[in-house]
């Protein structure tokens, strides 16, 4: 049995459970204007699409191998695009932006408070004049015990059999956390990987929302939610400083 750091991104595209509508983010980025910077971009979806459009976005992933991806698949589409191998809660870019985003409930998995506080201080001190920021929240279900230990599979290009399967779940209504052990496998000519990760979702309330977003310098300026979506996409811009 072998252990690879990679498993977990060769695993994101086929097994994904959505992916992104790239027209809420494009209408956003036209909106506010460019630049733009998409935070948690992994391997480009809607990053890519956004590109192709000619709009002028960047993007910002913790992962090497979803900035790898990212980067492979823009060569493959002979796109430009510029990527930042960093983590949202400690920012340090040269530029500044019109529009920050966050394609999906990404910021879900800043795991406590405090990172989710730096990340909006982060967003705020790179946000330019009159700069705009999206971050889509969702608060996560349990998961039901009759799904935890079934298994999804999916076969990847090279034609090996990739699976994902809830180990356990452990939820915290005081913290808002939920942390679910996945278990990624990936089995090839009789070759097999298997990689057991948790998986931690920190959820937000309106109100414990705003509260952390003044702590970051942020006031919420709008909250739409789809009909019949679980996600919420909040708005927000710099806080006036007093005085
Ligand atoms: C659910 S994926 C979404 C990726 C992309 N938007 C998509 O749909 O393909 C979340 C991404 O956020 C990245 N990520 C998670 N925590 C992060 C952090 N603290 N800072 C930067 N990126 C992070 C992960 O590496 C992953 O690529």
């Amino acid at each position: 049995m072998n252990f690879s750091p990679g498993i977990v991104a060769d695993l994101h595209g086929p097994l994904r459970p959505v992916t992104q509508d790239p027209e809420p983010y494009a209408a956003f980025v036209e909106e506010c204007g460019g630049p733009a910077l998409e935070l948690g971009c992994g391997d480009g979806d809607p990053l890519l699409d956004l590109c192709k459009r000619g709009l002028d976005v960047e993007g910002v992933d913790s992962s090497a191998d979803m900035i790898e991806r990212c980067r492979r698949r823009a060569r493959e589409q002979r796109l430009r695009v510029v990527l930042h191998h960093q983590r949202i809660e400690s920012l340090h870019l040269a530029c500044r932006y019109r529009a920050i985003f966050l394609a999906g409930p990404t910021f879900n998995l800043l795991p406590d408070d405090p990172t989710a506080i730096a990340a909006l201080r982060g967003i705020r001190g790179h946000l330019g004049e009159g700069g705009t920021a999206l971050v889509p929240l969702f608060a996560p279900r349990p998961t039901a015990a009759d799904d935890i230990g079934q298994v999804r599979v999916a076969t990847a290009g090279d034609g090996a059999e990739l699976r994902v399967s809830v180990l356990s779940e452990d939820r915290n209504e005081t913290e808002r956390t939920q942390t679910t052990l996945l278990r990624y496998e990936r089995h090839h000519n009789g070759r097999s990987t298997v990689v057991d990760r948790p998986w931690v979702l920190h959820w937000h309330t309106p109100e414990s929302f705003e509260d952390l977003a003044a702590a970051g310098g942020l006031v919420v300026t709008s909250m739409e939610q789809t009909p019949g979506s679980a996600v919420q996409r909040y708005r927000l811009r710099a806080a006036r400083s007093a005085g």
